[in-house]
């Protein structure tokens, strides 16, 4: 993408770029020139629509902080009657039966924490909020570390069986391993690891907005169906688990709808599926190239050492590239544009975190940075709520990589790995690795 300023240009171009597999190789220079040309950049969707784009550090602590300005829900914005206008336009080219089906899936799932606003969403995340705890989770690190251990053990059986010292640390390590604990906490067999893999990557493809590929919206369709069964499981037969808890969850006298239980649970899984293999993945590629580094945190193997590096890591490579939508509810001005009432605002977290005004040399990877900021995890009222357990799932996982399989290095040529498709999430698809 070339450089041009003039906000709506320069947005255009981002938003075509998003599109583009490619671009993540490409990204923090495309997002350099953001900064300093078009820090808010607009861009005009098919449908006519504004998006905007916010690139600097400063502007995207406002849009994240001020939510009764910057709304998740855009039924706090539009009119049933607006929303439905937009559906229809957006749906036209599905059959009837696949517009049903959207519209199902749709109801069942967008009532999650970053689908509304409060007083919705402080409801909904007191309720949850207590599984989270730095607290809470720090007593789940043992069976995080067991978990991890099983992992290696079955990657070095499967070397001594065939005599082939590489696999896919993706594959064999940094999926199983956050699915693992989540469906754990969750209370799901994780006999269905596969689906929800193939489910959870649907759901970050899928937008209401285009909702494009039905065969996407089937998948989605199906994995609500589960999650109905799921919880009509637990309700019979409550267990020591967190959808159990949830079922029976009351707070002030409030309780969850059967569609907000679906959405959280739906939530939960996709981020616990979809962000820390990517901690993973992108943690261990960067220092691979990064030697030096690689080199240190093997040296002195200390906790505070890791815990800065795996912040760097997330200030560096971190796996969310943008916020979700937010919906401007009222004109606002920020930074020279002026962000209209209804249109879409974006994010970029991952820009953000370049930022020459949020830490010095930006472009530098240092592990022993102190302190290292970033907006990895967001900022304001959504901030990421499993950061606590993220953390800890990084620290086990680098811990025991790098303890267990002291000579893992890269196994393919750089130029090789693929970037996953879609905007929302930078990791590669695989990472072949040898030891
Ligand atoms: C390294 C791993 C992770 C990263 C980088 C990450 C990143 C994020 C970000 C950027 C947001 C805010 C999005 C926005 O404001 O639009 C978010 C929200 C959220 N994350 Fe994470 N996440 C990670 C892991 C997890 C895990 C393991 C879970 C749970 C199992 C989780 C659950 C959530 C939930 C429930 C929210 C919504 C919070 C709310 O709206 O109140 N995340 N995450």
């Amino acid at each position: 993408m070339q450089t041009r300023s003039h906000g709506q240009d320069l947005g255009t171009a981002a938003a075509e770029a998003f599109a583009d597999p490619t671009f993540k190789d490409r990204a923090y220079a495309v997002y350099a020139d953001l900064r300093a040309a078009d820090p808010v950049s607009s861009a005009r969707m098919p449908d006519g629509r504004t998006m905007w784009f916010v690139a600097r550090y400063d502007d995207t602590l406002t849009v994240l902080r001020d939510h009764a300005r910057f709304g998740n829900d855009p039924g706090n914005v539009f009119s049933q009657d607006q929303l439905e206008a937009m559906y229809a336009g957006w749906l036209s080219r599905l059959t009837p039966e696949q517009q049903a089906r959207v519209a199902e899936v749709d109801r069942a799932i967008s009532r999650h924490l970053l689908g509304v606003d409060p007083p919705n969403h402080s409801r909904l995340r007191r309720l949850v909020s207590q599984s989270f705890t730095p607290r809470f989770v720090e007593g789940l690190r043992l069976r995080v570390q067991q978990i991890a251990d099983g992992l290696v053990d079955e990657i070095e059986a499967r070397a001594a069986a065939s005599g082939e010292r590489r696999f896919d640390l993706i594959e064999a390590f940094a999926f199983p391993l956050p699915l693992t604990v989540i469906a754990e906490m969750l209370g799901i067999p994780v006999g269905m690891r596969e689906r929800f893999r193939v489910w959870s990557h649907a759901a970050v493809a899928f937008n209401p907005a285009e909702p494009g590929d039905p065969g996407q919206n089937d998948l989605l369709f199906e994995f609500v169906e589960y999650l109905r069964g799921l919880i009509a499981k637990k309700r019979e037969a409550p267990a020591d688990d967190l959808v159990s808890g949830l079922v029976e969850a009351e707070s002030e006298g409030d309780r969850l709808s059967e569609d907000e239980l679906v959405a959280m649970i739906f939530l939960l899984i996709v981020a616990g599926h979809e962000t820390t293999v990517n901690l993973i993945g992108n943690g261990m590629l960067t220092l691979f190239e990064h030697p030096e580094q690689l080199a240190r945190l093997k040296v002195e193997p200390s906790p505070d050492l890791m815990k800065g590096a795996i912040e760097e890591i997330l200030r560096y490579s971190g796996p969310v590239e943008h916020s979700l939508s937010r919906w401007a509810r009222e004109d606002i001005e920020l930074h020279g544009q002026t962000i209209r009432r209804g249109e879409q605002v974006i994010v970029l977290l991952a820009s953000a975190d370049r930022d020459e005004t949020l830490v010095a040399d930006p472009e530098r990877f240092d592990i022993g940075r102190e302190p290292v900021r970033h907006l990895a995890f967001g900022m304001g009222i959504h901030v990421c709520l499993g950061a606590p357990l993220a953390r800890i799932e990084g620290q086990v996982a680098f811990s025991t990589l790098l303890g267990r399989m002291p000579g893992l290095r890269l196994d393919a040529p750089r130029e090789a790995l693929r970037w996953r498709r879609g905007s929302l999430i930078r990791g590669v698809e695989t990472l072949p690795v040898a030891f």
